[in-house]
């Protein structure tokens, strides 16, 4: 159990396999199991908010208020300099953007990616972000917030097949290697979930 009141069972508000298993492997450490929401019947919230933090803290309080559990949320994506920091929160649906769509295919959303930034000077700047809320309860006055990013530069052409999203055209200078060339292991040690979640569990620690 974890040392924090109420903490112990919580519920994920994400349905992806891939950041169950990420997240749940490092916050057993700290005496917390989590649970997907689809697993206790919710369904996926909206995002409708202009920040990161915003969308988070709207999915926790969802799976909270639902499942009378605490909840963990994510939300997460890439901003890129010279776009101002697009696609940022609209990463999943960059593509359908133009065409008031809600179309998420990562195909696309690369595609107006290397489009948009054709004729940019400086381009190469960005960073994944990923933002962690977690709430004990739907009204939490107090949710604990954490953030993480991971900096690179963009491609033009894509390089590896690993990963999702953005990730052939992420690169990390440093490790020579897109996103998509880091074995799977390797990239959710590094990610931007990562150092996100090291610093919740940070939080944690500093509460307990
Ligand atoms: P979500 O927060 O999981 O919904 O992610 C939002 C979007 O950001 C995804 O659909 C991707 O387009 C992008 N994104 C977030 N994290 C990553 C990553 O680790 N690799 C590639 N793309 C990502």
């Amino acid at each position: 159990m974890s040392d924090l009141p109420g903490l112990g069972r919580v519920v994920l508000a994400s349905n992806n396999a891939g950041k169950l298993r990420e997240f749940a492997s490092l916050l057993d450490a700290a005496g917390i199991e989590l649970i997907a929401q689809g697993e206790l019947g919710v369904p996926e919230a909206q995002e409708p908010h202009p920040t990161f933090v915003e969308n988070a803290l709207a999915k926790a309080r969802h799976a909270s208020s639902l499942t009378e559990l605490p909840a963990l949320a994510d939300d997460s994506g890439l901003c890129v300099r010279a776009l101002n920091g697009a696609p940022g929160v609209y990463s999943a649906r960059y593509a359908s953007l133009n065409v008031n769509g809600d179309e998420k295919s990562d195909a696309a959303n690369n595609a107006r990616l290397v489009a948009d930034l054709k004729d940019a000077t400086d381009h190469r700047r960005a960073y994944y972000v990923c933002v962690l809320v977690l709430v004990r309860h739907a009204d939490d006055p107090e949710p604990l917030i954490a953030e993480g990013r991971w900096h690179g530069e963009v491609l033009d052409a894509p390089r590896g097949a690993n990963g999702f999203g953005y990730d052939p055209y992420f690169f990390l200078p440093t490790l020579n290697a897109s996103a998509a060339e880091l074995d799977p292991a390797r990239k959710n040690a590094l990610s931007h979930r990562a150092l996100a979640l090291r610093e919740l569990l940070q939080q944690l620690k500093e509460l307990a």
